[in-house]
């Protein structure tokens, strides 16, 4: 099935007003007409700066990092789904396993997350992955389905819309990336949990994460199943991620 590719920057902590003003009109000078989905995810304090930055082009989409599991009300630091909207974002990312290990967000939290984002219009993007040891104990596959189900359960009507991330978490930040054929294998079994689920969600795409760089960036996404990427460190440096963008195209 032809899934368009979608390459995605995760921010993560990182930026400035000054450092993002550059960057993005570095991106805005380089990208041309790419043939596959941009985005940058942002810090919620930069949505409004890089919406303005964005404005009026078509190339790259506005992104957030994270959604509050509640609509809105007293939750002091939390920003809703209908903020993101609001502020011109079209994906959050959901769950990732920053928030996961840091924040103790769990497969419950994450599933309630999507939902919100999907009833705001949003398209999440809805990380699953595997610590080293998860790995070593030959867990994998039982940890990822048992992530994305806690999603799907929840959001059946929906998963049409979601967009999912495979990020092995001993491949996040480190410069130890997944084989294509390590990834091609777990985006395989997602694919096929999710295809079990709605026979619509076969089209759902299933983005790897976890240090994808320019030089890495075709052999993974040559594999059938992984159709995209979520890029960290290498977002943001122009150069890297304008090259994993045109592999991508
Ligand atoms: O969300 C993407 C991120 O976790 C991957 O980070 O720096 O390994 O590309 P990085």
């Amino acid at each position: 099935m032809g899934r368009k590719k979608l390459i995605a920057g995760n921010w993560k902590m990182n930026g400035s007003l000054a450092a993002n003003a550059a960057l993005m009109g570095e991106l805005l000078a380089g990208i041309g007409q790419p043939a596959c989905d941009v985005a940058v995810c942002v810090p919620a304090v930069y949505l409004a700066q890089v919406q303005l930055l964005l404005a009026g082009q078509g190339g790259i989409a506005l992104g957030a990092q994270d959604v509050s599991q509640h609509e809105s009300g007293a939750y002091t630091g939390d920003v809703s789904a209908a903020m993101l909207k609001e502020l011109g974002a079209r994906y959050v990312i959901v769950g990732h396993s920053e928030r996961r290990q840091y924040q103790g967000e769990t497969d419950a939290q994450v599933a309630v997350k999507a939902q919100r984002a999907l009833a705001a219009g949003l398209t999440p993007i809805v990380c699953v992955g595997e610590t080293l040891r998860e790995r070593e104990q030959g867990e994998t596959e039982s940890v990822v389905s048992r992530q994305l189900s806690a999603v799907i359960q929840l959001n059946g009507e929906r998963l049409a819309d979601l967009v999912v991330a495979y990020e092995p978490v001993w491949a996040i930040g480190t410069g130890r990336t997944a084989t294509p054929e390590q990834a091609q294998t777990v985006h395989a079994a997602l694919r096929a949990l999710l295809a079990a689920a709605d026979l619509q969600a076969a089209g759902v795409r299933i983005l790897y994460g976890g240090s994808m760089n320019a030089g890495n960036a075709a052999e993974l996404l040559a594999q059938p199943d992984i159709d995209g990427g979520l890029i960290g460190g290498a977002s943001l440096k122009a150069r890297d991620f304008l090259k994993i963008i045109e592999t991508a195209s």
